[in-house]
């Protein structure tokens, strides 16, 4: 069964075991202030509380003096729970700053962050850590696997870091592995893995935690365009069977198809939000439950 057919499924099931409610509750959310941008809009700030992700005015320059770049000039988005954004834009224009920031990696020079209604900059050093480890996915356009473990040594680190006893972090990792098709994969390094099979195997290290954000830095550009469809298909079906919240930097039209949003950034701000093809099935499976 594909993906797509399977997240349809799970939504219209979601709405007779009270799921699709909580689906129909962000989808008017997002047409309540859908007042921004003009044909196809749709709004870069969201009203309702059901909020995963919070930027106002969010600023960051890197460098100083005459060398400084302003990377982000004051970017507002919202991004709610369960939905797929996907963020487009040049190259340069913030896109991995914004990213990056929203997932901890990167501090802010200013503006307001709150992700699952947490600021890190109230946080020190070692409880970001904690919640990063708790909470945020990160997949990156290569796969940053670590050549000399195998895949399923490679998706049990992410569980040893969070304190995960060896042999319980393996199991888990092996459970993964098999949810993503590679099940019959685990004591392979990575490099007997074909491009697409790697980037699953990355989308398993970001996703063994079971976080409730996942943000993913070009994830298919490295892949040809079927492998580059199987993995968005993955990500929606995974996304939609847990409520995550999933931010997507592309350059890669042939996979708009996903996305609920789609926030155009230039030139370090969000320039213009419209509504993806994503939210119209999303709604179509939703009326048909
Ligand atoms: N570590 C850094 N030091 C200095 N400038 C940087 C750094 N990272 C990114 N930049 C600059 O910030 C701007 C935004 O970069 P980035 O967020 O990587 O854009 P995108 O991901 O949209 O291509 C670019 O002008 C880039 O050159
Ligand atoms: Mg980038």
């Amino acid at each position: 069964m594909s993906g797509r057919r399977r997240q349809a499924e799970s939504e219209q099931s979601g709405t007779s075991n009270g799921r699709g409610n909580e689906q129909m509750e962000r989808m008017s959310m997002m047409q309540a202030t859908n007042s921004g941008g003009g044909k196809g809009g749709a709004s870069a700030v969201l009203s309702g509380g059901n909020v995963a992700v919070r930027c106002r005015g969010v600023v960051k320059t890197y460098g100083t003096g005459g060398s400084a770049v302003r990377a982000l000039r004051g970017v507002d988005i919202d991004v709610a729970s369960g939905e797929l954004l996907m963020l487009v834009g040049p190259s340069g224009c913030g896109k991995t700053t914004l990213i990056s920031v929203v997932a901890g990696v990167l501090e802010r020079d200013g503006g307001e962050c709150s992700v699952l209604g947490q600021d890190y900059e109230q946080m020190s050093s070692s409880e970001r850590a904690a919640f990063r480890g708790k909470n945020v996915g990160f997949v990156f356009q290569q796969f940053n696997l670590i050549p000399t473990l195998t895949i399923a040594e490679n998706v049990s680190v992410p569980l040893l870091i969070n304190g995960v006893p060896r042999r319980e972090a393996l199991a888990r990792s092996r459970e993964m592995l098999a949810k993503v098709g590679l099940g019959d994969r685990t004591n392979d390094e990575p490099r007997k893995l074909s491009g697409g099979q790697q980037q699953r195997v990355a989308i398993s290290c970001a996703l063994v935690h079971k976080p409730k954000l996942l943000v993913c830095d070009e994830p298919t550009s490295a892949l040809d365009a079927v492998t580059g469809q199987k993995v968005m298909e993955l990500l929606r079906a995974v996304a939609a069977d847990n409520e995550l919240s999933l931010v997507v930097v592309t350059h890669d039209q042939r996979i708009f198809e996903f996305a609920d949003r789609i926030a155009e950034m230039n030139d370090g701000h969000i320039e213009k939000v419209s509504a993806g093809a994503g939210h119209t099935r999303a709604e179509v499976g939703v009326r048909e439950g």
